[in-house]
């Protein structure tokens, strides 16, 4: 291993083993906040919060709506961590930190990773302020969390892809949707660098590739928990029409108000999942 992947790796180990040491229970679930989806938050039981600042070599969060804590607790019972506050490739950071929180969680040993993103509907049927169960990626954000040397340990050099998206955990997901009566969507996710909104070439241009949604991170720490062998599933946000021919100018804050509202949705959906599972 060359020294800046044996430093990453001892970042982590350091990050780790400092909160193996504040926590009593491992978490079976870590659930990461999209963008205006801190709703998500509320609806858990005896939280301790962590900074991330407080945490050794942990990376610390810049984009709006992004508050930059670990929030451990009970969800139906069960035990959960959320990453309040995530890191984007467009705020500058190398892959490897974006991964950073997965690479944590994949060491304190939690089973199920549940991603949340906000995201722009491609797909012209989708009605805006719905989730969407992502069921598949397109990664057009240029880089790559595993690119360097493989780290053995955590998983093989060429990972594979063909369930990334665990297809029970979607089964689930869209089963309990049913139940709660919200209706979802399932598509495919395409990720861009960002932090530009897309031309409107570009938009017809990731249609025309099979593209439902499109949004600026989840597909890094899908490739980092993939490679880890973890379980997860990803629920966009649809909280704007990323439609060519109907395009109207878009703000991040438009984004965070409708991914507020559609957060409550996709709240009900994971707790009642962590219930289940
Ligand atoms: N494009 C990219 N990212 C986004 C969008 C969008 O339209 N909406 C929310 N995040």
């Amino acid at each position: 291993m060359t020294g800046d992947i044996k430093r990453y790796v001892e970042r982590v180990n350091e990050a780790t083993a400092y909160l193996k040491g504040k926590i009593e229970k491992t978490p079976e679930f870590c659930i990461v906040l999209g963008s205006g989806l801190q709703v998500i938050a509320d609806s858990v039981e005896n939280q301790k919060r962590i900074s991330y600042k407080d945490i050794p070599e942990f990376p610390v969060s810049t984009a709006p709506g992004h508050k930059g804590e670990l929030i451990f607790g009970t969800l139906n019972g069960k035990e959960v961590v959320l990453m309040n506050g995530r890191f984007h490739y467009y705020e500058g950071y190398h892959m490897r930190d974006v991964t950073f929180g997965i690479r944590v969680m994949q060491q304190l040993g939690t089973k199920y990773i549940f991603l949340t993103n906000a995201a722009g509907g491609l797909n012209p049927d989708f009605e805006v302020g719905r989730p969407m169960i992502i069921s598949d990626h397109i990664n057009m954000m240029g880089d790559n969390p595993l690119i360097g040397p493989n780290v053995d340990d955590w998983g093989p050099r060429f990972p594979d892809m063909s369930n990334a998206y665990d297809k029970s955990l979607r089964e689930l997901a869209k089963q309990v949707a049913s139940e709660l009566n919200i209706p979802v969507y399932e598509g495919v996710y395409v990720a861009v660098a960002g932090p530009n909104f897309e031309t409107p070439a570009e938009l017809r241009m990731f249609r025309a590739l099979g593209a439902d949604a499109v949004g600026m991170s989840t597909v890094p720490e899908v490739i980092a928990a993939a490679h880890g062998g973890m379980k997860l599933l990803a629920v966009s946000a649809i909280t704007d029409r990323a439609v060519p021919d109907d395009l109207k100018p878009l703000t991040g804050e438009e984004v965070l108000e409708v991914a507020n509202k559609t957060g409550r949705m996709i709240a009900k959906i994971l707790a009642e999942m962590v219930k289940k599972l």
